[in-house]
């Protein structure tokens, strides 16, 4: 299981990366938004922090032919190589851009992805990530993770390879739930990203290690 930063944010994104096996960064125009600065300018920062993991840019044309047109904008502008990932929200012209972005070889990921059934078509028109959106199932009385296992069990069950990247999340333990239903990878804001990482406990723990032997230590390094 792979964990990406879904954020913007280049303080975040410098220490996610810094301390964490981090696989790469996902944006949205929402999350753009929070930085307020151009696209032309926030994505080399994000590139300068991320070296060659995985960048998803998601693009906000409405037909299938502009998306095309923004996405292979988006891969010479900023001279993006194989870690490039142009994310398609599943729309009727979204699921026909998906096809068109994977004939002109792009990686392709199929965002705002709410049942099994969407996840499905756009497996089948190429794409090598869907990402359900976990958090805003739950926040309409609907079952996120339930979502995210049925799209596994499907893509198991029918030998198909695209990856699970779940998104939105609100708390820990829908993370906890989506890896222990066999999710691929998921995407995740920084606080809830720090949360997992971390423990009281293990805190505690060093505490009390230094405090109990740190005298003994005598070969010096
Ligand atoms: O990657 C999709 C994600 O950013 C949506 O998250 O928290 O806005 O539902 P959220």
């Amino acid at each position: 299981m792979i964990y990406l930063a879904d954020t913007a944010n280049l303080e975040e994104i410098k220490e996610l990366f810094h301390y964490y096996p981090m696989q790469g960064v996902t944006t949205n125009p929402t999350i753009l938004s929070h930085e307020d600065k151009p696209l032309s300018v926030i994505i080399p920062q994000i590139l300068d922090c991320i070296g060659d993991k995985m960048i998803h840019i998601q693009v906000i044309s409405e037909t299938a032919e502009d998306i095309l047109q923004e996405a292979k904008k988006y891969r010479e502008f900023f001279d993006l190589k194989n870690n490039y990932y142009v994310k398609i929200p599943v729309t009727k012209e979204g699921f026909r851009a998906i096809q068109m972005a994977k004939d002109a070889g792009m990686n392709v990921t199929a965002t705002a992805i709410f049942t099994q059934q969407q996840a499905i078509i756009a497996a089948n028109a190429g794409a090598d990530f869907v990402a359900p959106y976990v958090n805003r199932l739950d926040n309409i009385v609907s079952h996120g993770i339930d979502v995210v296992s049925d799209i596994v069990k499907c893509f198991r069950l029918h030998g198909i390879s695209t990856k699970v990247l779940a998104a939105s999340f609100k708390n820990v333990d829908q993370i906890y739930r989506v890896s222990m239903v066999g999710c691929h990878s998921v995407t995740a804001s920084y606080e809830v990203l720090t949360a997992l990482m971390s423990h009281p406990m293990t805190d505690k723990g060093v505490l009390d290690f230094e405090r109990d032997g740190s005298h003994l230590y005598d070969v010096k390094w």
